[in-house]
């Protein structure tokens, strides 16, 4: 962790060079964040620092402690220990107890938005603009924007309680972001959308980015985190049990992966037979240690992506040897359209390893 000097440095240097100040100045602090239910922590001592700017995207299985996370960012609980600290209006760091009007603007979508069904969703975001002390003259505008943005123009003067989950969910983004918020927590964000939907989420997201805002993302769908995170945040019973890039994460991982896409797929009565022939052709550049859980032996054959999975030592020249071998000898069984380590089933890979070797930790602080 940079020490407070060192860090006052590293961001003079960035303002001398004119570079953006992205990674250098902290707009959200968690400092050995707890929260207890009775005896069980759903939240324990957790710490974790975000960046102006960055994308977070915190992952991890059912229970593990996100929306307790989130919520206590959005001071709809109180930890039960530790501090949160969120930027000011002057730009310094401040304890989110005490004068939250003075820090800056903060929008959530939490879990299930909760609505006032009877309402509709002009009415809904024009009374929560106004409790926002959002500009008036600025609102109706505002409005006709984001619900242009998402598609649900048509259903300005509809009652919330005519809208799809979908919809809904949507209408929570919508209120999320409403005010302009300089930080953004959206818990799930993705649930009930369809795909495209969650390609706009994606696309939103992006474009949330390049205004500069700090995103807190909490998700279960990888593919739509890894594409849209500087960094991920894993949790696991509570913990955080890794904070970083997807790339240094991957660092740590046992395994590593490379994706061969096909032209046309393997039939059937070929492919234990094709998958052994390639076993003995690239036995030596294949991970020797591998996971049986995840397959017998480290290459796997994806039927519905046409893809034969490699789960290799994680040399840079094995790869080269690999795709040679591939092109070169397995000519006349099938043809290579593209060789890739793709980014999702790298944080998936990431996921499923950290997780498994985090095992419950029962004592009696944790206990239920
Ligand atoms: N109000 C509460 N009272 C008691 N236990 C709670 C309460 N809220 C959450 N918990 C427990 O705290 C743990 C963490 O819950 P949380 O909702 O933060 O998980 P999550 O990571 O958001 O999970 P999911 O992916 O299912 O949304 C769970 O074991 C949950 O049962
Ligand atoms: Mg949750």
């Amino acid at each position: 962790m940079i020490k407070l000097e060192e860090k006052k440095e590293v961001e003079m240097i960035a303002i001398s060079k004119s570079q953006p100040k992205k990674e250098t100045k902290t707009i959200i602090k968690l400092e050995n964040l707890s929260k207890k239910f009775g005896d069980f922590y759903a939240v324990n001592n957790i710490n974790l620092e975000v960046f102006a700017g960055e994308t977070i995207g915190l992952v991890g299985p059912n229970g593990a402690g996100k929306t307790t996370t989130i919520k206590m960012i959005a001071k709809l609980l109180r930890p039960s220990s530790g501090r949160i600290l969120i930027e000011n209006l002057q730009g310094e760091l401040q304890n989110l107890s005490s004068n939250s009007k003075n820090i800056v603007r903060r929008g959530f979508l939490i879990d299930v938005p909760f609505f006032y069904k009877d309402m509709t969703a002009n009415q809904l975001l024009k009374y929560f603009g106004k409790s926002q002390n959002y500009p008036r003259d600025k609102i109706n505008e505002r409005i006709d924007e984001l619900l242009e943005l998402f598609n649900l123009s048509d259903w300005k003067h509809k009652k919330v309680k005519t809208f799809s989950k979908g919809m809904r969910q949507k209408l929570g983004i919508i209120q999320s972001i409403l005010v302009d918020p300089q930080i953004v927590v959206l818990d799930e964000p993705q649930t009930g959308l369809d795909p495209k939907a969650r390609i706009e989420i994606r696309k939103f997201i992006r474009e949330l980015q390049n205004q500069g805002k700090s995103i807190f993302v909490a998700s279960h769908m990888l593919h739509e985190i890894s594409e849209v995170c500087d960094k991920i945040a894993l949790i696991n019973h509570g913990k955080i049990i890794a904070f970083d890039t997807i790339e240094n994460l991957e660092k740590g991982l046992k395994t590593k992966e490379i994706d061969c896409k096909l032209l046309d797929p393997i039939p059937p009565e070929n492919r234990e037979s094709l998958i052994r022939k390639l076993y003995e052709k690239l036995e030596m550049y294949l991970e020797k240690d591998f996971d049986p859980d995840i397959s017998k032996i480290p290459i796997k054959y994806d039927s519905d992506k046409k893809t034969i999975i490699f789960y290799y030592n994680g040399k840079k020249r094995a790869r080269a040897e690999i795709l040679e071998i591939l092109i070169t000898e397995f000519k006349s069984d099938f043809s290579v359209v593209s060789f890739s380590r793709p980014k999702t089933s790298r944080l998936e890979r990431i996921y499923s390893e950290m997780i498994k070797d985090e095992r419950p930790k029962i004592t009696s602080n944790n206990r239920r």
